[in-house]
């Protein structure tokens, strides 16, 4: 019953001249690893900064690492915007902003220059209007090298988008709001303003062709991925990034991600197996229910893992949803020869084991099992589903949900393993336009606390409070909770309690 899920029809895609170097001599070069740029190109309030910051944290999550270069925060601090005339800025006349424009840009490039040169990382993104051919060609020239392989390979992207509710609908969103404008004038006059820099770069605006741009690698990313032209793709970074590409949308939705309800291998902490849930675990498994009663999602998939105790809680939210679907790749993370261990065993049967899985507990496999760089590679398919998808619930485990949570919060690797996901509580992730509002609902249902902090790690403070103070402690046997707290070092954005 793991039939991959079906995709939602919310757009039509129309993808043309997928055009690619095929049996060039020249892909076999592709072996060397030469850093990527990618450098968005497109008027403003067409998404730009919103795909560098998506990309970012996904190549970051697949563990390509990757920075974004923003040339808006060069200009910000070379200049006080306000005395520099507003939308006049813009304006291709205007000579001396022009200059520092073009300086700002040369400033962005030798930064991101340095970045791949000391190999701090392998992709770099460069997020600009890059609207003419001109600048355009000062990227390529910056990016080749005199012998014959490019110093690094470009890529670009433009977003192009005509449909006036989708601009106004992101001046609102993210431009009044912006370091140009805020607390400077009124939100009108911000908008009136940010219209006319539109203006402004509309007058000087060569978007990419295929003629004049044949050389060039490029996706055209049109009215927000109703259609996509994609020219010249070139090597693995490329094609994973025009394949994400075409699977994010815009669509408001939420994601709900849940351990399963308190299980009887939970209750002696044990690692792994494969046990029902307890008494706790099933008065967790009714009140999810209610919760998503209320909720009141029409088209909500969940998605389980195969694990009996995820089953048997999704199992219980069957009549609301339009469908449930198991999947093996959403099981927890094998333990190899730990598998029904608990961690007082693992330390006394494996003591070496035990101390290399805390000096790098990301990487760290367990011997016959997996770690949870493995498990990052088996959930990709889950995060590009997601990515596809509309409301979804994710029934699942720990070291799973710590991956899944790790992506749509932006958690680096060393901070991924110790997030705090605990039992009894649902995550409600809301996608916005630069970041993810994350609530946690806290069921108060008793269940063990299954977190085990980096021995090195401050102790948590076991009361801290929820913001509107419905947190209590968890726990059987006095085992002090970890409530409101996400990992060790992680402040929520928004923390919801809620009684249920
Ligand atoms: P820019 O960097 O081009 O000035 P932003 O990235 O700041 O624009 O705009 C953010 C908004 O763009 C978000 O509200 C997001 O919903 C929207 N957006 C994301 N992708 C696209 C796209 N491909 N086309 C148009 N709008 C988009
Ligand atoms: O203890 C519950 C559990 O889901 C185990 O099955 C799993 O091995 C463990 O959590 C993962 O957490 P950690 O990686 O912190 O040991
Ligand atoms: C900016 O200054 O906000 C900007 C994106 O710069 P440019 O259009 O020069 O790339």
């Amino acid at each position: 019953n793991a039939s991959p899920p079906r995709m939602i029809p919310q757009r039509k895609m129309t993808y043309y001249n997928i055009k690619h170097p095929g049996l060039n001599p020249d892909s076999s070069r592709e072996q060397v690893r030469v850093p990527n740029v990618i450098a968005l190109v497109g008027l403003p309030a067409r998404g730009k900064t919103y795909i560098s910051h998506k990309l970012c944290r996904y190549l970051n999550w697949i563990g390509i690492k990757t920075r974004a270069f923003n040339v808006g925060d060069y200009r910000r601090q070379a200049c006080d915007f306000e005395k520099e005339g507003l939308a006049d800025f813009f304006d291709h006349s205007n000579e001396r902003a022009v200059r520092i424009r073009d300086e700002c840009a040369r400033h962005a490039m030798e930064d991101m220059g340095r970045y791949l040169d000391n190999k701090e990382g392998e992709v770099a993104v460069f997020d600009a209007t890059n609207t003419t051919r001109q600048r355009r060609q000062m990227l390529v020239d910056f990016c080749k090298s005199d012998e014959r392989d490019p110093k690094f390979r470009i890529f670009f992207i433009e977003s192009v988008c005509d449909d006036m509710d989708i601009i106004e609908s992101n001046i609102t969103e993210v431009k009044i709001s912006s370091p140009d404008y805020k607390g400077k004038m009124s939100e009108d006059q911000a908008k009136q303003d940010f219209l006319m820099r539109i203006e402004k770069y509309k007058a000087q605006y060569e978007p990419m062709e295929e003629d004049k741009d044949d050389e060039l690698s490029f996706i055209k990313v049109i009215n927000a991925g109703r259609s996509f032209f994609v020219h010249n793709v070139f090597g693995h970074v490329q094609s994973r990034v025009v394949y994400f590409l075409m699977n994010i949308h815009l669509l408001p939705r939420s994601i709900y991600l849940t351990r399963h309800g308190e299980s009887e291998y939970n209750k002696i902490g044990r690692l792994g197996g494969d046990s029902p849930l307890s008494e706790n675990g099933i008065i967790y498994a009714q009140k999810l229910k209610e919760y998503f009663q209320k909720e009141d999602i029409h088209d909500l998939r969940i998605w389980s893992s195969q694990k009996i105790r995820a089953a048997q809680s999704a199992n219980h939210l069957k009549d609301l949803a339009a469908h449930v679907e198991y999947w093996k790749v959403l099981d927890e993370i094998d333990a190899g020869i730990c598998e029904g261990l608990t961690y007082e065993d693992f330390e006394a049967r494996y003591p070496k084991q035990f101390a290399e899985r805390d000096k790098d507990k990301y990487h760290y496999r367990y011997p016959s099992g997996e770690s949870y760089e493995d498990l990052v590679a088996r959930l990709e398919p889950v995060i590009m589903e997601l990515e596809r998808q509309s409301n979804v619930l994710v029934v699942s485990h720990q070291a799973v949900l710590r991956c899944i949570l790790a992506y749509f919060d932006n958690k680096i690797r060393d901070e991924l393993p110790y997030l705090n996901v605990p039992l009894h509580t649902v995550i409600k992730l809301t996608p916005k336009a630069y970041s993810c509002q994350i609530e946690l609902f806290k069921f108060k249902i008793d269940a063990v606390d299954t977190y085990r902090a980096k021995p090195t790690d401050e102790p948590a403070n076991p009361t801290k409070e929820m913001t509107n103070g419905t947190t209590h402690p968890i726990g059987i046997n006095g085992t002090a909770a970890k409530n409101g707290v996400l990992s060790a070092s992680h402040t929520p954005r928004l923390v919801i309690g809620q009684k249920h």
